[in-house]
Formats: C-alpha cells, sequence, structure tokens
C-alpha cells in the first residue's frame, strides 16, 4: 500500500509526534454496526457477512483495539444479539471479559444517531472523557492501521475540530460526496449524500470513505443538533461537517492514495470486490513471511490462520478459521482444513477435509482423509486413504492406512488399524467408547462393536467381529469356519454345457445366469 497522502498538510511544518506502534493516549473509537444493509438483500446483518473468514465488522474492531485499546465501543441495532455475540467472542480474553463496550441503538435513524447512542460509554471513569474521538463504519474492511494514524496525525497537525477521509473513485455512485469550498484552500464544505445530491453534486467523484477524527469536546453537542432533513429522513454523521464550518471550526481531510482501501461493503459485489484484496493481501502476508505457494491465486487462506516458514501449498488448498500450520509442511491440492493444529513436517495429500483436529509433527495423511471434530493424530502416525475419523486419538506412529472408520476411539502406539476396520460406535441412540491398547495388530475388516477394549499387544484375526473385550496378547477371531468343496466350480461349469475356464467370464452374462435359474446347484 501507498501512504495515504495528506490533502492540507502543506503549511505543516513538524508533525505532531506519535507512537506509530502503540495506543494513543485521550482517542476513544466508535464503530458504527446497527444497520441491517439493505442492498445486500440478506437475512443476515450487513456487519456479520464474513470477508476472509472473519465477520465484516471485526476489521474495524480491530482496528480499534490497536489504536485505543480499551476505548472502543461497537454501536448494534439490527440482529443486535448475534452481532454482541460475535463481537464478544473475538475480543475476549482467557478471562472471557471483551474490552469492547456494546450499545445498542434500538431504531437505526441514522449514522449521526448511531454514534449519539456511545455518548455514556465513555463518560463514566476516572480517565476523564476522551479529546477525540475516531469512528469507523463497520463496513469498511480495508482501511488500513497507518491511514488512519495518518488521518489522526494531521487531525493534530491542522488542529482541525474534524478530520475526513475521502477517495477518488472512478464510479462514486452511492458514496457521500465531498463538497469542497470554492476557497483557494478548497477545504470541505460539506459532505452530500447520493441520494441527496443534485446533478453537478452526482459529478463529484471524490467520496467520504467513512472514517473521521472528531474533537471530543465538539462531538455530542454537534450530534444533537443535527436534524434529518435528508431524502432518507436520517440523523447523518455526516452533517457535523457543515456544523463545525458553520461554527468557524477546522474541518481537515485526507485523501487515499489507494481509493481501494476505503471501499465500503453496501452490496454483494463490493462484498465480492473486497474479499478479493483481502485474500490477496493475506496470501502476500504469508509468501512474505516464508510461504511458498505453487499458485497462489487458487490458494484460500482466512484472516485468521497461521503458517510457519517453508511450508509448501499446492494449488486449491483451503485454511479457514483458526488453523495453526507449522514449518515444512507440505499440503497437496484440494486440501480444506479449518480449525485445525498442524505440527511442523507433516504431510497431507491431496483431497483431505479436516475439521477441529490436531495434527503433531511428522504425521502422514490421505488422499481422502476426512477428521471430524476432535481428532487427535499423534507423531508420525498415517491416516490414510478413505479414512474417517472423529474424536478419536491415533497413538504415536500407529497407521489406520485404508478405508475406515474410527468414531469415539482412542488407539495406543505403534497399532496397525487394517483396512477396512469399523468401530461400531453408536447403537442408533448412544455413542460408545473403544479402546485399542498399544501394539495392537487388527486384522482387515475388523468390526469393533463398541463398548470394547483390546488389550496391548492383542492381535484380532481379519474379519473378526469383536464384540468382547480382547485381553493383552490374546488373538481374537471371529469368523464362520469355511468349508471347501471339492470340484464344485467345475461340476457347476459342467451344467453349462461345457464352458471351460477361459471363456467363463464372457458367457456369464448370457447362459449362465440363465442356466443357474432354471436349473438346481449342484451339491
Ligand atoms: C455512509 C456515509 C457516506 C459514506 C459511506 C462510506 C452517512 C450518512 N453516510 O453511507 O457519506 O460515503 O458511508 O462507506 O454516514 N449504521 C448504524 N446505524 C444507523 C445507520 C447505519 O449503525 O442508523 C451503520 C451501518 O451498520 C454501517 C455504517 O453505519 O456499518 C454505515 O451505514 P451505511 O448505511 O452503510 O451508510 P452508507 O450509505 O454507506
Ligand atoms: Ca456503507
Amino acid at each position: 500500500m501507498r501512504r495515504p497522502r495528506a490533502t492540507e498538510v502543506s503549511t505543516v511544518k513538524k508533525p505532531v509526534s506519535q507512537d506509530q506502534q502503540g495506543k494513543i493516549a485521550g482517542l476513544a473509537v466508535v464503530v458504527m454496526a446497527a444497520g441491517l444493509g439493505k442492498r445486500m438483500r440478506s437475512k443476515q446483518a450487513k456487519v456479520l457477512h464474513p470477508v476472509a473468514g472473519q465477520a465484516m465488522v471485526l476489521y474495524s474492531v480491530g482496528l480499534g483495539l490497536r489504536l485505543a485499546g480499551d476505548r472502543v465501543a461497537v454501536v448494534v441495532g439490527y440482529q443486535a444479539d448475534l452481532v454482541r455475540q460475535v463481537i464478544v467472542r473475538a475480543t475476549s480474553g482467557k478471562s472471557g471479559d471483551s474490552p469492547v463496550a456494546i450499545v445498542e441503538q434500538l431504531e437505526q435513524l441514522g449514522t449521526g444517531h448511531a454514534v449519539l447512542q456511545s455518548r455514556s460509554v465513555f463518560a463514566v471513569g476516572k480517565r476523564g472523557a476522551p479529546s477525540r474521538y475516531l469512528i469507523l463504519n463497520g463496513d469498511t474492511p480495508l482501511l488500513q492501521e497507518r491511514t488512519v494514524r495518518e488521518l489522526l496525525r494531521v487531525h493534530e497537525a491542522e488542529r482541525a475540530t474534524v478530520t475526513v477521509l475521502t477517495a477518488v473513485l472512478a464510479d462514486a455512485r452511492g458514496y457521500g460526496r465531498v463538497v469542497r469550498a470554492h476557497s483557494a484552500q478548497r477545504g470541505v464544505a460539506r459532505i452530500v449524500e447520493d441520494r441527496d445530491a443534485n446533478s453537478e453534486e452526482q459529478a463529484i467523484r471524490e467520496v467520504n470513505a467513512g472514517t473521521y477524527v472528531v474533537d471530543g469536546e465538539f462531538l455530542f453537542s454537534a450530534l444533537e443538533k443535527l436534524e434529518p432533513s435528508n431524502a432518507q429522513g436520517e440523523y447523518y454523521l455526516t452533517d457535523i461537517i457543515h456544523l463545525a464550518q458553520d461554527s468557524g471550526r477546522r474541518v481537515a481531510a485526507v485523501m487515499l492514495d489507494n481509493p481501494n482501501e476505503g471501499l465500503g461493503v453496501n452490496t454483494r459485489r463490493q462484498l465480492a470486490e473486497v474479499e478479493q484484496v483481502v485474500r490477496q493481501q493475506i496470501r502476500n502476508r504469508w509468501l512474505d513471511a516464508g510461504v511458498t505457494m505453487i499458485d497462489p491465486t487458487s490458494v484460500w487462506i482466512d484472516n485468521t490462520v497461521t503458517i510457519g516458514k517453508d511450508t509448501v501449498l499446492y494449488p486449491n488448498v483451503t485454511l479457514e478459521g483458526n488453523t495453526v500450520i507449522g514449518e515444512d509442511c507440505v499440503l497437496r491440492s484440494y486440501v480444506r482444513l479449518t480449525n485445525c493444529t498442524i505440527g511442523n513436517g507433516v504431510e497431507i495429500l491431496d483431497h483431505c477435509v479436516c475439521a477441529d483436529s490436531h495434527i503433531e509433527d511428522g504425521a502422514h495423511l490421505g488422499p481422502f482423509v476426512h477428521l471430524r471434530p476432535g481428532v487427535m493424530v499423534r507423531k508420525k502416525a498415517k491416516v490414510g486413504n478413505f479414512v474417517e475419523m472423529k474424536k478419536t486419538d491415533l497413538g504415536e506412529g500407529s497407521k489406520a492406512n485404508h478405508l475406515s472408520y474410527l468414531g469415539d476411539t482412542t488407539i495406543g502406539k505403534g497399532v496397525n488399524i487394517g483396512a477396512g476396520t469399523i468401530t461400531c460406535n453408536y447403537d442408533g441412540v448412544r455413542k460408545f467408547q473403544t479402546v485399542i491398547g498399544d501394539g495392537v495388530f487388527l486384522g482387515s475388516d475388523t468390526q469393533l462393536i463398541a463398548p470394547v477394549t483390546v488389550g496391548a499387544g492383542a492381535i484380532i484375526a481379519a474379519g473378526t467381529t469383536v464384540t468382547e473385550d480382547v485381553p493383552a496378547d490374546a488373538l481374537a477371531i471371529g469368523r464362520v469356519p469355511q468349508v471347501n468343496r471339492t470340484g464344485w466350480a467345475a461340476r457347476r461349469r459342467a451344467l453349462q454345457g461345457g464352458v471351460n475356464r477361459d471363456t467363463l467370464t464372457v458367457k456369464r452374462k448370457t447362459k449362465f445366469t440363465r442356466l443357474t435359474k432354471k436349473r438346481p446347484m449342484p451339491s
């Protein structure tokens, strides 16, 4: 991102010093997130729509927390409880307390009315009222921290009462237009909303990005003076700009160099546009951090994911939620991981879908593995093709290589789970546990009727249905005894009119089926 350019700082000799990283003293942040977002045509509040896997509002809230610490208020309204839950869950520490204050706007009477609801939040406490407020829309997830720091810097340097962030867009439709004064300084005179703009104003391409810094002593007294005299009958926050001008106060503006950053999400098209930009930012972040992507644009990484150095992502990998991947891993194509923790040196072959599971160092998965929530694959364990697991702990070095379902199971170290092994964990009503000790060998096609325990070192013969606990080091075998009938097959072929072994497969469909229906089988 190029640095934002201040339009009105030319007279400023020395920028006010400010810690570029830390919290800003005296600053409070208000995030407006009460609107329904009609233009989204959705049942869900607009600010809850995810961008790179994270509710849109959390981008503004996160920015607020980085700048103002615990002095952040979010105004909620439409689906208030849901929005509140999402914010509290995302911002709570280990104690379960969120530093974010949530206030409710009972009726959505406009952005000015929304900010007014936050008045009581910062009025209490020993620290005194905030000297400045940063006001953010809840629908501008591309906004960068350093842009906001620049906005604050200009606000101080200009001794402004209100400072507004603007962007010049090719298509300004839907945005508030920035009307500049005719004076030499071309300061911001007012902001006119799209619906209220005359044709001359509609031609203006400089728009309000919905991010403002306002002096504490001015903000609420100005908000109280707002009138809903506009096309939408709403209390517009943007009207504080001409109120400031009218009372001889200074209004400053910072224009974005990269207008993308000001993109507000009002429609699904804009949501898709913003998603693309954020996804690219995330890819670049991990490429810069030492992750290899064979085809970056096909890799989808949520904002909340972490990836270690020298990990290689093949095309079409999707990493979601709170997934954490270690170093030196290889994820082949069409792997989707959701809320998974992957150790170092893990290889995951193509087409694996895994959720809420842990995979330890050096483990090997896939192809075609399905891990449902609650799986632990311990060090150097192997899970092979067409294996599904749920709430199962696969011990160190153990292998489940082919065609299995393992649910509600604890498996020790060095265990071999034969092809086609199934834990029958569900009787249609309740779920039951299976326990398999260290060093057990399960032959192919074993069924374990839970609850059941197989002691360490036991061997289960292929095809066994295990209904009783197996003692350690025992052999369990449960099969129908085999009977061999000498010459039976040859006699049947003879009944088919002398078809010999070589031509049997060719003739089978026609003659054989007819014969077996009409004639009795040989015994
Ligand atoms: C707003 C600005 C517009 C600017 C644009 C930038 C106003 C009047 N207009 O318009 O100048 O160009 O943002 O993206 O401010 N909200 C509430 N309560 C309400 C109404 C809205 O909390 O009563 C919240 C919404 O949830 C949203 C934000 O305020 O997060 C902005 O509202 P929205 O309706 O999207 O405003 P725009 O029409 O985009
Ligand atoms: Ca908007």
